[in-house]
Order: C-alpha cells, then sequence, then structure tokens
C-alpha cells in the first residue's frame, strides 16, 4: 500500500467542492454553479453597473429582495418583503420577463412555480439554500408518511409545510391535502388543517414540516393546543422515535427541523437584555424556540416586525430576535428609537449573505447579454402539485 503524503493529489470529494463554491447538489437546497467572470468584491463600480444593467433591461426584470438580503443588495430590488409578500409579488407580475430572486432558493422555487411558462426566475448564487429546508427530503417525508399511514392516523393527519421547503415536499403536501404557510399566516393556516380533519377540538392531527418551533409555537400559544400534544417526528430515528401510541395522541406532529439562525436566540438573552433595559420590549420571529418566544414580549414574522418598528414611538427601546440584517438596517432607519440585536453574538444568515452585489451584477449583466445565469426551474409534477398547495395558502382567509 502507497502511502499518502501531503503532495499527493486527492480528488475533492463533492461536499469539498460545495464548499469551495464549485459543483452542484440538484437533490437539495444546496447547489452551486456560477460560470463566467464574477465581478471582484472590492470593485468601485459595482453600483453604477448594478444600477446600468437594471436600466438596460428595463421593465423586463423584476428584482424581488427579502428582508435578511444585505443593504448592498436590498437598493436594487423593486419590493421588499418577507416571503409571503413576495411570493405574491412574484404571482402578481406577469409581464416581468426575469425574476430576479434575491433571497434563498425554495423562495426561487416558489417564484417559478406561481410565475407563467413565459417568466424565468434567477438566483443570483445557487449556493443561496437554506439549512432548515434541507432538513427535509422528499425520501424521508414520504417514509415518515407510510409510519403514520401504519400507526393508522394518517388519514386523520394533514400536512402543512412551512415556505421554507423545497418545491417536492411543497408538492406532498398538495398531494395529500394540505397547504403551504408562512410566517405570517401559520395561525390561519393551522386552524384550516384542523377544520379538514374535525377542527382544533377534534382528533385530527397536522404534520408541521420542517420547522418544529414555527409549528409549536403557533399550535400552542396562538390555537391553544397542550404543548403535550405536540410531538416530535425525528428522520434520522426508527419510525421518528415515536411509538403508534405517542402518534394516536398527538395533535401536532412536528418535524425535526430548525431554522439554525433563530435557533441561536436564548432564554439568557432575553433576561439579560431586560436586567440592561428594564422597559425594553422583546420581539422575536416565530422560529425561534419555544422558551424564547415565551419569554419575550412580541412574536411575529419579518414583516410583522418591520410594521411594529415603524409604528414604535420614539425613544422606545427593542431587542429583536431575528437576522442580523434587517435588525441593522431598522436600527439605521429609526436612529430615533434604540434598537438592539438580541443575540450577544454576531450571525448573519450566511446563506442569505450569499447573494451579495458581485453575483447580482453578474445576473444581471448576463440578463443583458442574453444569457440566463442560474435559472430555477421546477420539475413540472411537482411544479403542479406544489401550486395546489400555493394556492391553498394564497386563498386562505385574509390571504
Ligand atoms: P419570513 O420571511 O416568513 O418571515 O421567514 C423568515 C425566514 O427565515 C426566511 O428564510
Ligand atoms: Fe433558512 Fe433560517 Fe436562513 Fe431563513 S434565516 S434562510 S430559515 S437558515
Amino acid at each position: 500500500m502507497t502511502a499518502t503524503t501531503t503532495t499527493d493529489f486527492v480528488e475533492p470529494t463533492p461536499s469539498a467542492l460545495l464548499l469551495l463554491g464549485r459543483a452542484s447538489d440538484l437533490a437539495s437546497e444546496r447547489g452551486v454553479e456560477c460560470p463566467g467572470a464574477l465581478p471582484a468584491p472590492s470593485d468601485p463600480e459595482l453600483a453604477e453597473r448594478a444600477r446600468a444593467a437594471k436600466a438596460a433591461l428595463g421593465d423586463r426584470v423584476f428584482v424581488l429582495g427579502h428582508h435578511y438580503q444585505r443593504d448592498e443588495v436590498i437598493q436594487f430590488a423593486d419590493v421588499t418583503g418577507d416571503s409571503f409578500k413576495l411570493a405574491r409579488e412574484a404571482a402578481a407580475r406577469p409581464q416581468a420577463e426575469f425574476i430576479v430572486f434575491c433571497g434563498v432558493h425554495f423562495m426561487a422555487e416558489s417564484a417559478d412555480i406561481l410565475t407563467t411558462d413565459d417568466q424565468q426566475v434567477v438566483l443570483p448564487d445557487l449556493a443561496a439554500g437554506c439549512s432548515m429546508a434541507d432538513m427535509a427530503a422528499i425520501e424521508q417525508v414520504e417514509e415518515a408518511w407510510a409510519v403514520l399511514a401504519d400507526a393508522g392516523v394518517a388519514e386523520r393527519t394533514v400536512p402543512v409545510t412551512y415556505m421554507n421547503s423545497s418545491a417536492a415536499i411543497k408538492a406532498f403536501t398538495g398531494r395529500h391535502g394540505g397547504t403551504v404557510c408562512t410566517s405570517s399566516n401559520a395561525q390561519v393556516a393551522l386552524r384550516w388543517a384542523f377544520d379538514q380533519v374535525g377542527g382544533v377540538d377534534g382528533d385530527g392531527k397536522v404534520l408541521f414540516l420542517p420547522d418544529q418551533h414555527l409549528g409549536r409555537n403557533t399550535a400552542v400559544l396562538q390555537l391553544g393546543v397542550p404543548l403535550e400534544q405536540c410531538v416530535v417526528f425525528d428522520p434520522r430515528r426508527p419510525d421518528g422515535g415515536l411509538t403508534a401510541e405517542q402518534l394516536a395522541d398527538a395533535r401536532m406532529i412536528l418535524w425535526k427541523g430548525h431554522c439554525s439562525v433563530h435557533g441561536r436566540f436564548s432564554v439568557q438573552n432575553v433576561t439579560e437584555f431586560r436586567e440592561r433595559i428594564p422597559d425594553v420590549t422583546v420581539l422575536v420571529h416565530p422560529e425561534c424556540k419555544h422558551e424564547v418566544v415565551t419569554a419575550a414580549d412580541m412574536v411575529g414574522s419579518t414583516e410583522y416586525i418591520v410594521h411594529a418598528l415603524e409604528a414604535a414611538p420614539a425613544g422606545s427601546s427593542w431587542a429583536i430576535g431575528t437576522e442580523l440584517n434587517l435588525v441593522r438596517r431598522l436600527a439605521k432607519r429609526y436612529p430615533d428609537k434604540h434598537v438592539h440585536y438580541l443575540d450577544s453574538t454576531v450571525c448573519f444568515c450566511s446563506t442569505m449573505n450569499r447573494i451579495d452585489l458581485p453575483h447580482l451584477v453578474w445576473a444581471l449583466e448576463s440578463l443583458v447579454d442574453g444569457r440566463v445565469p442560474n435559472r430555477i426551474v421546477v420539475d413540472p409534477d411537482d411544479a403542479h402539485w406544489a401550486r395546489v398547495a400555493l394556492d391553498q395558502m394564497l386563498a386562505l382567509p385574509g390571504a
């Protein structure tokens, strides 16, 4: 056997290539492909180039920007919003030939599903995935459904998937009579789902994918489902780690997934802020853990957080538990209000941050040159069923 030395060439593994920004993993939310010349991040002309490319494209392009995007990118968005607002905005622009989605992969997939066949959706960097969405693979969810069927509960269960999931998971939900929800309509979506199986006080169940925290927070705090009737299905354990009896007794079957950004906030963060600033209002996103949401004063989606800060009186103090780009932007926008980030350490959503100005310029200039880079296209059968679930969401009362 030949010993491997440090000078030997070692074939890089696919995951190493992913980390290096080359290669792609099309079966998951992660994927990287960026052919052509990417402008240097230090190029002082970048903002001007983005402006010129957008002007050259005119009404042919529509740029959507999620609230968690960097300032350097968000300045070029035609519309900013949370994932619900952006899904609606994408569906309302049939005249735009190109939708450039400054957000993450699952949002661009939803935009592709909701737009016409003539429209093309572009994600400036395919590495802008979502670790939470990656926590539920379609094969795992199909297996979980088989476990529910074996336990005799599948026919009394409605699947509800958070927008933060792949198109394949949304399609699964559509095929099984469920719906998609976002953090701004989760309460209405869950109530609707329970109504399909006898109401919140009946014995029907919801399989909630993939964020256990949004599912638990909404069910317990907004619908009054007892905490002990929320069970966690762990796809890495046999039968999800649950007995048939536990499944039969549960009302909410929560997928074992979470957001790596919002999952960082702790009750200690809340306590420390209250000690430091006694009149502080703690406002967190519902992707935070249940004990953090319970310790906070207010909870809501990113759009809710934006409106709450807008309406806040001058001089008021806020500790916000959501992504840092948004918190910084709000602090800058309202210098007369004291806006703090709830965590003590800096933490951006690294995948949201993959969309930077060089990638946006590269995407826009490619379109000007007649090339469509990083087009997001959902498999037609998945697109059909995911659309059924998305349309169900858009038809919910108050949507
Ligand atoms: P909303 O946009 O629904 O508030 O979700 C936050 C989020 O984590 C998006 O990835
Ligand atoms: Fe995913 Fe969390 Fe980032 Fe949103 S903030 S894209 S849920 S990892």
